[in-house]
Parts: C-alpha cells; structure tokens; sequence
C-alpha cells in the first residue's frame, strides 16, 4: 500500500510500504476514506516532538471502511463507515473507566520513554512518535486499530466523508477543551488559535452558554470561517495589544475562560518571540508559548485556563505567579475522544457542530508532500488538507 512517511525534519515522501495486518484479537484493520492535517503533526515533521524514526507512518484523523476484524471486536462488522478516535485507549484500565482515555495505560507499548520524559507515559496515539507507542498513523490506503471496539464509532448517514473525519480529533479536542474550562452560561471565552482545533473548542463554548467568545489569531481567511461559520468574534494578535483588548472587552476584569489552541509552535511578534525562537533552536527549552503566557496574564482572577495546544518538554519564562496570586484553574491534556465522540457525531448530522468548511484542500494521497507544504505554511488559506487514498 501507499502511505506517507517521515524521512526526516521537514521532510516527507509518499512511499510503497506492508499492508498492515490484525496482530491482537481486538484488532480492526480500516480501508481509510479520508485522513487529515493536524497542528499535531506539524509538531512531528517540524521535529520538536522527539522519538519519530525514519520511516514512520504520518496521520492520526481520520475515517474509514472496516475490512477486517479480529476475533474478540464485537461491535464492529466489516463494511461499517467509522471515524477513529486519534487516541488509542483500551477501555477498561483504570484511566479509561474514569473516561480519561487519553491516560489510557494499556494502549502505549513504550512507556519506558513517556516514564523518563514525564513521569508515567500517555496513552498510544496513531502516527505520533515512539513516545506515544510507535503506531503506524493513518495517511495510508489501510491502517489497523488497536481496541477496535472502544476506538471506532460508526457515522451517520447524513455526515459527509471530508465533515466527519475532524470527529476524530478536532472536534472532540476542542469540546474537551470549552469542558474543561468550566464555561457557565454569560462567561466571556478567548480562544488563542483559529485553526481547526480553535474553531471547534469556539463552537463548543457557544452550545455551553458563552455569551461572548473571541478568537484570537492573525489569518484572514481563518477570522472570516470564525466570524461566517462560527459566529464568534475576532482579534488579530499582529494589530492589536491582546492584553488591553481582552481587558476592553471585559470591563477591566479579564476573560472568565480562556482556551489555549496553539501549541509548541506559536508565532508572535517582539522580543519574547525572538528569545523564545533562539532558545528552541538552541534546544534550550523545547516550547515557544506566547499564548500560554497571554492566556494566563489575562484571564480573570478566578477563571480557568484550559490548555489544548500540544507541548512536549520544558517552557521558560512561565507565569506561575500570576497563575498562583490569581487564583487561575489550569486544565490540559490530550483529548478524551471515546467520551465525547457518540454525542459529537449526533450534534455534527444535526447541524449543530459545522466542520465541512475546514477542509480547504481536498487531495489524492499521492500530494500529501503538497498538502503538508500548504497547511504548514498557511498558504492558499489552508485549513486542513484532507488526502483521499
Ligand atoms: N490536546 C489534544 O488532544 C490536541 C488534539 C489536536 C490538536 N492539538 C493541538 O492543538 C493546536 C492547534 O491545532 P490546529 O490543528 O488547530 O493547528 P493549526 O496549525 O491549524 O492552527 C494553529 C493556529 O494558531 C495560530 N497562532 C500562532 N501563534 C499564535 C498566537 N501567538 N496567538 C494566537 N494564535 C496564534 C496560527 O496562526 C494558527 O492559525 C496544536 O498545538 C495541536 O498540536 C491538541
Ligand atoms: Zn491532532
Ligand atoms: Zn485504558
């Protein structure tokens, strides 16, 4: 089969690789229908998220057609149209019972390196390193999944292909993180970022009773899906003082939530920009964190900072004081996909949650190298680029 593969930093190639094939009873191998670009991965072909080897499979949204099933898997059958939770968990560790699925301990068979990097290791993620078990991801013709029954969710009717894909990861990543902020009805929300993650976590804080939600980021073409789309408000970090603004908007007082959908990679302008950018050259810290740093300073006293944006090792300059002598609630994690997805999906057909806009850039797999080229550099408007094998 066809898959596309990390050759190196910045560096992809679509190349002929082994069919995958079922190696546990709980396995389910999957046709895959469409598969999508992530701010996730950027951080792996970038090369800031350690332990990817040459050779290993990229993808980790997506959906497919079930072709094979291994003994044990009981709810799917092949033939079934699902979309796959970008997280591997097992269902039934102690994590999972608790709906912590992205803590699942039995999905990550390396947790030697997660243990030394962090303490304990995180659940398996598809196409995301040797720290997150090394599995193959998904921008392939076939990919299997581990713990088929607690990964795969069948999709609606109604739900097109290249719509439903982002139910894997965008959407519930977002829901997870406008959760986690505790958002109450009349609670003023910023979101930092307005890619597919920022947009969803957005969209979600508004079905939660947000009266007031702002966007903050600095691509027009992504302020008009915000605006159009979303129907959230926006502000662009390149032409106005973000902290003075929030305060604007806010009486003063700061916005009660604020959600961090950036990441290690976020851009900003001025010197911290400049010191952040030299020191992970350098390897000194592994983190540019900007909107982190915003989000804290600016969050009302008493608010919650819900953090989705993905990190891997050490930040600097972190606010703890502010967070400390305010009083701030920090959240973070990766998605919890398995608790969300069946409720997501029923809000997707019912037109609640839209996310067809979000793919701009429709490709054969074949132009994955294109279409990673685009989304990295946030060219042409590009969103997501979603490869069709
Ligand atoms: N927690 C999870 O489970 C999970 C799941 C999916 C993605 N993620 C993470 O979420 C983040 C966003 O993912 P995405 O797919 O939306 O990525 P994306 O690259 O499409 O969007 C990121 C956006 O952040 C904006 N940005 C950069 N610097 C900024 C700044 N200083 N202030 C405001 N905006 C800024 C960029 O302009 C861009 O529009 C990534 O770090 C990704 O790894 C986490
Ligand atoms: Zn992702
Ligand atoms: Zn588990």
């Amino acid at each position: 089969m066809k898959a596309v593969v990390w050759q190196g930093v910045n560096r992809l190639a679509v190349e002929e690789v082994d069919d995958p094939r079922l190696l546990d009873d709980q396995d389910a191998v999957l046709r895959v229908l469409a598969t999508a670009t992530c701010g996730s991965d950027l951080h792996l072909v970038d090369g800031y998220i350690p332990t990817m080897r040459e050779g290993d499979i990229l993808g980790h949204e997506f959906l497919g057609e079930v072709v094979e099933t291994g003994p044990a898997v009981e709810r799917l059958s092949v033939g079934d149209r699902v979309v796959v939770c970008s997280i591997i968990a097992c269902g039934r560790c102690w994590h999972c019972r608790q709906g912590r699925f992205s803590l699942c301990d039995d999905s990550n068979p390396n947790p030697a390196l997660g243990e030394t990097l962090w303490g304990q290791a995180c659940a398996g993620i598809f196409g995301y390193s040797h720290l997150t078990g090394g599995f193959a991801g998904s921008h392939a013709d076939y990919v299997r999944v581990p713990f088929a029954d607690h990964g795969c969710f069948p999709v609606p009717d109604g739900l097109a292909d290249d719509a439903a894909v982002y139910c894997s990861d965008a959407v519930p990543t977002g829901w997870m993180g406008a959760d986690n902020a505790d958002i109450e009805p009349g609670d003023v929300v910023a979101v930092w970022g307005a890619g597919g993650v920022g947009q969803m976590a957005a969209r979600a804080a508004q079905l939660m009773g947000a009266e007031r939600v702002v966007v903050i980021d600095r691509f027009p073409e992504r302020f008009a899906m915000v605006e159009d789309v979303i129907g959230a408000e926006t502000l662009d970090y390149t032409a106005v003082d973000v902290h003075e603004a929030l305060l604007e908007i806010t009486a003063g007082r700061g916005p009660d939530r604020c959600i961090e959908a950036v990441g290690m990679e976020a851009h900003d302008t001025g010197l911290e920009h400049a010191y952040d950018r030299a020191k992970q050259a350098l390897r000194l810290h592994t983190e540019r964190a900007a909107p982190l740093r915003q989000a804290i300073r600016a969050c009302r006293k008493g608010g919650t900072v819900s953090v989705l944006g993905v990190y891997g090792g050490l930040v600097d300059k972190f606010p703890l004081g502010a967070a400390m002598n305010k009083g701030l609630t920090l959240r973070l994690g990766q998605q919890h996909g398995q608790r969300y997805i069946p409720m997501l999906l029923e809000r997707m057909a019912a037109g609640e949650i839209p996310t067809a806009h979000l793919t701009t850039h429709p490709l054969p797999l074949d132009q994955a190298p294109q279409g990673y080229d685009l989304f990295k550099h946030k060219r042409d408007g590009c969103v997501r680029a979603v490869f069709h094998p």
